[in-house]
């Protein structure tokens, strides 16, 4: 990030001018270094939901809202999607760079033989309802990682943040999958070293006991480009929330449960969830307006799960891909889902509509990713849980640049504060 000497930004205060640097990004919006505006001014800045500020330099991912563009360290969501594995993808993002033959060998190695969990964790399990939210399994068991891998808790040490970074990436899939099978009361299924990541999830989640499960080829293909387009998406809650958590100088394991925790709101990764709650509520297409209609009224909290986006203020251009992988999956599975229906009927009536036009709610990637999911035979409750798989390789990237990164400190914000001004105490006889 360069400091650029040509442009400052002045702010004209109480009639005296306050002049602060701009710096200057590689694409995308420059930035207004304001950090020493509150020692000049006695000031602070005001943006509830950050809709403008930035929170920190980063070099991995860019999104262009209004161009519906997605970059992971450069390279296209879309070309990714279609050309790179997702552990590929996870090499690019952690190390800036598409790994070369030996280098993507060694890596897939590593996570592969990082995927079994230590196997007093599976005890954890048992503390949980059956009927308890997979996610809530997930924030549970996650965190509960630091208790079992001390050796890779250091964040001051890179040997030890490389560990972990892999660990988690590894084991992700094997917790997911232990959370799935306690919620239906089938017995866990160990990882195998002979599959690929996406076909040992789908191993690990569908395979039983009593019979051979052969992975349809099909299934892990889309299974690995829905991890790659959940990967990484710049500084969205989750993300934020893990770089905060992380900037204390959290364990990695505990900083990942944070996010976790925050993915789950139906507002951020809990959307896919709500969708599909959403399109069976809906049912059939001729019921579609009544719904368009609810999400327009001021007065009903309903809001169309999937749709708007805080940066795409165009189509996402994960949905796009995330559409074409639901024709895929369903015509290869020879699967009639009415709800497909209702989704492109929605998409459609929607896009036409003046109140979504205006205020540029487009699909999201969750709009789809639902419908997906379940012709792969999850359950809604799981829908979340791959997000938080999959995005788990974007929160390590982050946090671990963050980590890094020399100018890093304590996240640490203010307020303007409305509430009482000082007062003495009134005893109880006296209120
Ligand atoms: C993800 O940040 C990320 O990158 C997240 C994510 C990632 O990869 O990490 O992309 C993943 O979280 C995708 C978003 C999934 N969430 C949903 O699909 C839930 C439904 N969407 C909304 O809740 C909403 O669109 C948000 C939360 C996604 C974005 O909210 P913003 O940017 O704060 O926008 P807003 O709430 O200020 O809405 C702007 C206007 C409002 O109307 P006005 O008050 O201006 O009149 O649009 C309306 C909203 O009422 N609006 C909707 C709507 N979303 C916004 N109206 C109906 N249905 C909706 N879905």
């Amino acid at each position: 990030m360069t400091d650029n000497k040509n442009k400052s930004a002045t702010l004209s205060l109480g009639g005296k001018d306050y002049d602060f640097p701009v710096y200057e990004a590689s694409v995308g919006p420059d930035v207004i270094d304001i950090s020493s505006l509150y020692a000049q001014t006695n000031n602070f800045t005001y943006d509830p939901g950050f809709t403008s500020t930035a929170s920190c330099e980063s070099k991995i991912t860019y999104i262009d809202g209004g161009e519906g563009i997605l970059l992971y360290r450069g390279y296209p969501i879309g070309e990714l999607a279609d050309n790179a594995s997702f552990l590929e993808v996870c090499f690019l993002l952690l190390n800036g760079e598409l790994p070369n033959e030996d280098q993507k060998d060694k890596f897939e190695h590593n996570i592969t033989y990082h995927t079994m969990l230590h196997d007093q964790m599976v005890t954890l399990f048992k503390g949980f309802r059956r009927d308890a939210h997979p996610m809530a399994i997930m924030v549970g068991v996650v965190g509960a990682l630091s208790a079992f891998y001390h050796d890779s808790t250091d964040v001051t040490d890179a040997h030890q943040r490389l560990v972990a970074s892999h660990r988690l990436i590894a084991k992700m899939p094997t917790i997911a999958a232990m959370a799935y099978k306690y919620s239906i009361g089938q017995p866990f299924v160990q990882p195998r070293n002979d599959l690929g990541y996406a076909s040992n999830f789908l191993h690990m989640c569908f395979s039983v006991p009593t019979e051979e499960y052969i992975v349809n080829p099909v299934a892990a293909e889309a299974m690995d480009k829905i991890f790659t387009l959940h990967a990484d998406h710049e500084q969205n809650a989750s993300t934020s929330t893990v770089r905060l958590a992380g900037s204390s100088g959290a364990n990695p394991f505990a900083c990942i449960a944070a996010g976790i925790a925050c993915l789950w709101g139906p507002a951020h990764g809990g959307a896919n969830e709500a969708c599909l709650k959403m399109l069976t509520e809906i049912g059939t297409v001729d019921r579609i307006p009544e719904f368009i209609a609810r999400a327009k009224d001021k007065a009903d909290p309903f809001r169309l799960m999937g749709f708007g986006h805080r940066v795409y203020k165009n189509f996402d251009p994960r949905a796009t891909i995330m559409q074409a992988t639901t024709h895929a999956v369903l015509d290869d599975l020879n699967i009639e889902d009415p709800l497909l229906d209702v989704a492109i009927e929605l998409e459609r009536i929607a896009r036409e509509d003046e109140y979504f036009v205006s205020k540029n709610l487009y699909p999201n990637i969750d709009f789809y990713s639902g419908i997906t999911l379940r012709a792969l035979g999850f359950p809604t409750s799981m829908f979340t849980v791959l997000f938080a798989l999959a995005r788990t390789v974007g929160w390590i990237a982050q946090w671990n640049e963050m980590i890094e990164d020399p100018k890093q400190k304590i996240g640490r914000p203010r307020q303007i504060y409305t509430g009482a001004t000082e007062r003495p105490f009134v005893n109880i006889n006296d209120r």
